[in-house]
Parts: structure tokens; C-alpha cells; sequence
């Protein structure tokens, strides 16, 4: 799919890679629907990419509440048509370990939240998204729209105190397949991409000591990676119509390890 002209959706539009997508997407001529949680990070957003109001609209919610997002979404299909790319990028860390050094076990409602975000937040706006586009026209291909998630390497190999969100991003991972075969008849293609250390918001609240014990174990470019290279491989993601069911790994050849200094803490 051109991207040119095209209807975007992304989600964690304020910062990080939501925010590079963003940045891509109307450096493509899309107009974008750019959702996220935090009103001041989407005002920044805005007001530094300087486009028209034809071209963009900034909403405010949580990817977890339904209704909240079938009302932004009646309104952005209502201004900009068919959406035809979606985006998710919103996500929590939610960092925190099963037991407390006391023994006493995480509230449930920790572990619940980044479920909900992560996962369940995913799902809300993929099923908003094929509702709106499953029965339009097709563009050249036969194609209707394409879905980008955001897994991660923690879908895979997570570090202690990462049980909530393993398990959200392992529950992000395992839906693209029955996705993509579902979504194969309205000529719908659902990605997902799973990025290893990524310089965003969330790798800012990481210790410093742990960040540099992370990134110590990238084989090469041995660094964090940048929101505009996640952005790039949604182009081609978009661009590429062979590219279906699957998720690819954007991360340097890592493969996380516990670091021993963080176990002991
Ligand atoms: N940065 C990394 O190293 C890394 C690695 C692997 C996966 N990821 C994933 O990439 C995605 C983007 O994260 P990022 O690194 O850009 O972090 P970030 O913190 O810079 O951006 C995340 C954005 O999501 C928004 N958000 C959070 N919860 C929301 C909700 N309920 N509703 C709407 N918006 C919400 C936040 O306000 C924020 O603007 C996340 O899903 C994250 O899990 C990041």
C-alpha cells in the first residue's frame, strides 16, 4: 500500500515510537489520527510538526476503554474517511515483581492494568479498525488495510518483574497469526514488530546502571535503537504486501539476558 493520501491511525502518538510513526507517516502526505493518553505530549507533538489541521487530529484517551475510543473513531472516519493503516503503539512498562521482599504478592489490579494496555488495548483498536475498513473498497491488490502492532523481545525473553508485561507483549505476538488469517478475506494484512531497546520515554525510566547492562549486550549497532528506524520498518511493513501474520525482530541481534546485578536487586 502507497501510503500517500492514506488514513492513519497510531496509537502512543505522544511519545517514542507512536511519535516517530507519526512523524513518518505525515512526512508521507497521511493524515493521521493520533491518539494517546497524555494531553501535554500530544500539544508538543502538534504544534512541532506544524501541519495543517486537514492533516491531523489529536485526540485524547486510553486505548483500553471501549467506548472511548468508538466515539474518536465515529468522529476521525466522520472527518478523514476510511482509515486504512492502524498503528498500535501505546504501551506501559508496568515493572514489578511477583512478591515484595516481605512475601507479600503483587495487588492483582498491577498486573491487571498492563493487560489491559498492552493487549487488551490493542485488540480494541484492531477491532474498531477491520469494523471500518472490512467492507470498503480495495485498493490496488486487493487490498483494504494493513495493521502494525507493537510487540516486543519481552514477547520472547523477559527479565524479572516483567511477568504483566511479557505476558501482554507474548499475548501480542500470538494473536498476528490467527489475525492475519482472519483478516485474509477482507484482503486486511496484521504485522507486528518487536523491538529490542528503543530510545523512547520508556527506556528513559529505566536506572542507568540497568540501561547500560541492556545495551551492553547488543551485538551490533551496539546502542539503542531510534524511533525513526521503528518508523522506517513500518513504511516497508505498509509498503509491503507479502509481509503478513508474522513478527519481525528489530533489535540488533539481541537476545536479553538477566543480568546478575539485576537479579540480586
Ligand atoms: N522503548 C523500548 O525499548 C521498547 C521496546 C520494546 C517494545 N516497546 C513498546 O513500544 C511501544 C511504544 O513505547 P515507547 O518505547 O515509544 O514508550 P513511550 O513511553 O515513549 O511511549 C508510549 C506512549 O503510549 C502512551 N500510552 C500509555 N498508555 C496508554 C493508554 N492506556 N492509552 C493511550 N496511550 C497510552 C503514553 O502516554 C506514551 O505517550 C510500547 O508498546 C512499548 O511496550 C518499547
Amino acid at each position: 500500500m502507497q501510503i500517500q493520501g492514506q488514513f492513519a491511525i497510531v496509537t502512543g502518538a505522544g511519545s517514542g515510537l507512536g511519535e516517530g510513526t507519526v512523524r513518518m507517516l505525515v512526512g508521507e502526505n497521511a493524515r493521521v489520527l493520533a491518539l494517546d493518553q497524555d494531553a501535554k505530549a500530544l500539544e508538543r507533538l502538534t504544534a512541532s510538526l506544524k501541519a495543517s489541521p486537514d492533516s491531523i487530529l489529536a485526540r485524547v484517551a486510553d486505548v483500553a476503554d471501549a467506548s472511548q475510543i468508538e466515539l474518536i473513531f465515529a468522529e476521525a472516519v466522520r472527518l478523514f474517511g476510511t482509515p486504512r493503516i492502524l498503528v498500535n503503539c501505546a504501551g506501559m512498562l508496568g515493572v514489578g515483581r511477583l512478591l515484595k521482599g516481605d512475601g507479600t504478592p503483587r495487588p492483582l489490579a498491577a498486573f491487571r492494568r498492563v493487560i489491559e494496555v498492552n493487549l487488551i488495548g490493542t485488540f480494541n483498536l484492531i477491532r474498531l479498525f477491520c469494523a471500518a475498513v472490512h467492507d470498503q473498497s480495495a485498493l490496488e491488490g486487493g487490498e483494504r488495510g494493513v495493521v502494525v502492532n507493537t510487540a516486543s523481545v519481552a514477547s520472547y525473553e523477559a527479565l524479572s518483574a516483567q511477568t504483566a508485561y511479557a505476558a501482554s507483549k507474548g499475548g501480542v505476538a500470538g494473536m498476528m497469526l490467527p489475525l492475519a488469517r482472519e483478516l485474509a478475506r477482507y484482503g486486511i494484512r496484521a504485522m507486528a514488530i518487536a523491538p529490542g531497546s528503543f530510545d523512547t520515554g520508556m527506556l528513559a525510566v529505566v536506572p542507568d546502571h540497568t540501561r547500560k547492562l541492556l545495551l551492553e549486550d547488543v551485538p551490533f549497532p551496539p546502542r539503542a535503537g531510534r524511533p525513526d528506524e521503528f518508523a522506517a520498518l513500518v513504511k516497508t511493513i505498509v509498503e509491503n504486501q507479502m509481509l503478513n501474520g508474522e513478527v519481525i525482530r528489530l533489535d540488533g541481534a539481541v537476545r536479553m539476558r538477566e543480568p546478575q546485578a539485576m537479579v540480586s536487586t
